[in-house]
């Protein structure tokens, strides 16, 4: 990998991105999943004990419809993070995606904090992370590399424009990227899962990205965890009032999550939603709405500071929510939730309405 030199080592910014979402209130203003409704079915006629959880997603067997999104890794104290996260992904079998791997790439001593996902989670399904920024600096050998340090399913190919036009000497060369991301889905031996990373996809873009060889699309739209609000953290760390002013205007920019779900759908790809999606009842929402599987970073980072018994406990209390979704909408299954009745309503309504969605 070809390496950028005067900025702050990736590494380190990993551990300050980390202090940042743990300490600081780095959400979105606006919940649009509380503009979503499922219909209420008072007469379910089902049997709660007996709904089905489990899905597949790009041919692996899952317990339940969750993904641990992509945080860390690549600095020596991310490690204990993604054991905790890794040992609750295994144990129930969920989904689980690594932080962006680009410091193992600059220095082959970060690659310990990444491995040890694999390691922990030796049978669920665990996917690669590459920010879309650093394609053009990758030799193909380096494809490989990242698919093999883990032992990947799937190679996450990362969105993150929005962090990179507001933080100081970002990566704002974007000319080329679809080209590279078209190259990655020729060259990978896996699928390429493009995800944002809290600005979510519109269709337009899905619709390149299918084209382009994508096997899967994560929205994580607007809604949750805001780069641009952690980046105004950062801001002020360095007394930069300029930097401040930009993170702050861009705090809620972007396609809400359920819009996302919704445009992204049209490109007929399988959908992961994330950015937002705080309970068991936002995963149902997103599950109605069109997705696949259903991602969270910020509440599991969260729990995994305290250790892998608070990341189950996350996980389980997520899926008792999804089932009680279920059980009120008569759903038994994934298949049935997929087909459940909701009413969209207010801001994201509008948003629809604008985008000629019905
Ligand atoms: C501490 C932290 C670090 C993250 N690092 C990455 C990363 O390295 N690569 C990536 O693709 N997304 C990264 N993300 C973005 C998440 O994967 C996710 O898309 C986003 O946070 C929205 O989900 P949320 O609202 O549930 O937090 C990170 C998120 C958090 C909270």
């Amino acid at each position: 990998m070809r390496r950028k030199h005067g900025v702050p080592s990736t590494s380190s910014r990993k551990l300050d991105h980390l202090r940042i979402c743990a300490e600081e209130d780095v959400e979105s203003h606006y919940s649009y999943f509380n503009d979503i409704m499922l219909i209420h079915e008072a007469l379910p006629e089902i049997n709660k004990g007996k709904i089905e959880l489990e899905t597949a997603f790009l041919g692996k067997k899952l317990n339940a419809p969750f993904l641990i999104s992509s945080m860390t890794g690549g600095h020596p104290e991310t490690a204990a993070i993604n054991t905790a996260l890794a040992e609750a992904a295994e144990e129930l079998q969920i989904a689980i995606g690594v932080g962006s791997q680009r410091a193992a790439l600059e220095d082959t001593r970060q690659e310990e904090s990444y491995r040890v996902v694999r390691e922990k989670a030796p049978t669920t399904f665990i996917h690669a992370n590459i920010g879309a920024p650093q394609l053009s600096t990758l030799e193909d050998d380096d494809i490989q590399r990242l698919i093999d340090m883990i032992d990947a399913d799937a190679l996450a190919i990362h969105l993150n424009f929005l962090q990179e036009a507001i933080q100081p000497d970002g990566d704002v060369n974007a000319e080329g990227c679809l080209h590279e991301i078209e190259r990655i889905c020729k060259l990978a031996s896996k699928p390429v899962i493009v995800k944002e990373t809290g600005a979510g996809i519109s269709r337009r873009t899905a619709e390149k990205l299918k084209k382009a060889g994508v096997a899967a699309i994560d929205v994580a739209g607007t809604g949750g965890t805001s780069w641009s609000g952690v980046e105004v953290y950062r801001a002020r760390g360095v007394k930069d009032k300029a930097l401040e002013h930009l993170g702050e205007l861009y705090w809620d920019w972007g396609v809400p999550t359920p819009v996302s779900i919704i445009e992204c759908k049209t490109a007929g790809l399988p959908i992961i939603a994330s950015g937002g999606l705080r309970s068991g009842l936002d995963a149902a929402k997103s599950i109605a709405l069109g997705a696949a599987l259903c991602g969270a970073a910020l509440p599991y980072m969260k729990a995994a500071m305290k250790g892998s018994d608070a990341v189950i406990r996350c996980v389980k209390l997520m899926m008792d929510e999804l089932r009680a979704a279920m059980f009120l909408t008569q759903c038994m299954d994934m298949k049935a939730l997929g087909n459940a009745d909701l009413v969209v309503t207010g801001k994201t309504k509008e948003i629809l309405n604008s985008r000629e969605f019905s």
